[in-house]
């Protein structure tokens, strides 16, 4: 049982700042993911919450009690990084008990413990292996199994299916999640990969520059991104982005208008940001049919495309500039200077303040 409580934590390094003023809370047993671009301040935030590095000012409350001063060994969380460390010298077993038996404990005391992790990561067969006989995957299990052994309050990861190739990470991944279900430990996880932190978490907590941007469910995040930022960074392929000129809180594109929500700040505005996911524009007849209500139409020549599988991603230019959509792949490829109509429904849009990039419907979606 554990719930952390991150209180206006600052840290600054030779007058820079890598995580500025940050506050959230990690439930019991919840999986949070920090995701964000390299050098925002993730590493930063976990280490401090290990207590390997000292917060400049706030607090960290563990359960209601101040742990901001305390050790790392005092606070009984257990780190995984992306470089593990294992013995090479040592079985896979002597690894796993490494804590234990610098700490004396009787082999009486871990041993039905040892036992029980190796089992969950099925470890069992291997516990007599040096970890030069392993494969990647197994040698990841055997650091999580280091980590897990200790029964720790909270597991702190730090981009630990980074090294890995595609097929084992999602193996690893599968791993983690199963573990977790079973473990119930409240786990930290850090990512730069949205995609892991979309699949992964119970709740995302978007950094950028040491700055918090947004926290919440990852559906929460997808749909009704704070900020500009989190739009471009949540979501794969990434929203299509275009900043345009507006007038007492509408916008126009082509003739069709676009009104921003009825605010003191939309009607004060100038530029906007206008997005749209890929995924949320479909192909229309290219004869102008009748435009349906709550719709926007858009002329569009296609440039080039990707195939990615079940979908292409069609480049195309418009009258707004380049834009990128999901087309189903029927087995017949787009063909460069094709032209398509294409239409997009005006509540899949996104609107953000040219000035603060934040979005302009943020008062009605709280995470
Ligand atoms: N020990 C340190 N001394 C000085 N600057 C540091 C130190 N650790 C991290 N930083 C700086 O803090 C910022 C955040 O780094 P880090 O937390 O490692 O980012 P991330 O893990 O998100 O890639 C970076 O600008 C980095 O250069
Ligand atoms: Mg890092």
């Amino acid at each position: 049982m554990s719930k952390i409580r991150i209180e206006n934590v600052c840290k600054e390094f030779e007058g820079s700042m890598a995580v500025k003023n940050l506050s959230l809370e990690i439930a019991d047993g919840e999986f949070l993911v920090l995701v964000g671009p390299s050098g925002c301040g993730k590493s930063t935030l976990l280490r401090l919450l290990a207590g390997l590095e000292q917060i400049s000012s706030g607090r960290i409350l563990q359960d209601g009690n101040d742990i901001s001063l305390l050790p790392p060994r005092e606070r009984n969380f257990s780190m995984i990084f992306q470089n593990y460390a294992l013995f090479p010298h040592m079985t896979v077993e002597q690894n796993i008990t490494f804590g234990m038996r610098m700490r004396k404990e009787p082999k009486q005391q871990y041993r039905a413990r040892v036992d029980r992790v190796a089992e969950l990561l099925q470890l069992g067969a291997l516990l007599n292996r040096k970890p030069g006989k392993l494969s990647g995957g197994q040698r990841q299990r055997v650091a999580m199994a280091r980590a897990i052994v200790r029964d720790p309050s909270l597991f702190l990861m730090d981009e630990p299916l980074s090294n890995l190739d595609a097929r084992l990470r999602n193996e690893v991944r599968d791993g983690i999640m199963t573990l977790h279900q079973q473990l119930k430990t409240s786990t930290v996880y850090v990512t730069h990969d949205q995609m892991e932190a979309m699949t992964m978490a119970d709740r995302i907590a978007v950094l950028n520059n040491g700055d918090l941007q947004q926290i919440g469910a990852p559906e929460t995040l997808y749909a009704h991104p704070a900020n500009l930022f989190v739009a471009g960074f949540i979501g794969m392929p990434s929203m299509n982005i275009f900043k345009l000129p507006c007038q007492s809180a509408e916008l126009w594109v082509e003739d069709q208008r676009i009104a921003l929500p009825d605010t003191e700040e939309a009607k004060n505005l100038s530029e906007v940001y206008l997005g749209i996911r890929p995924e949320h524009i479909t192909e229309c007849s290219t004869e102008p049919e009748i435009p349906e209500a709550g719709y926007l139409y858009l002329q569009a020549s296609v440039t080039h495309r990707e195939l990615l599988g079940a979908d292409y991603l069609n480049h195309v230019s418009t009258s707004l500039g380049g834009l990128r959509y999901l087309r189903e792949n029927r087995g017949e490829a787009p063909q460069k200077g094709q032209q398509v109509r294409l239409r997009f429904s005006l509540q899949d849009l996104h609107l953000f303040s040219g000035t603060n990039q934040q979005n302009l419907h943020r008062e009605t979606h709280h995470a």
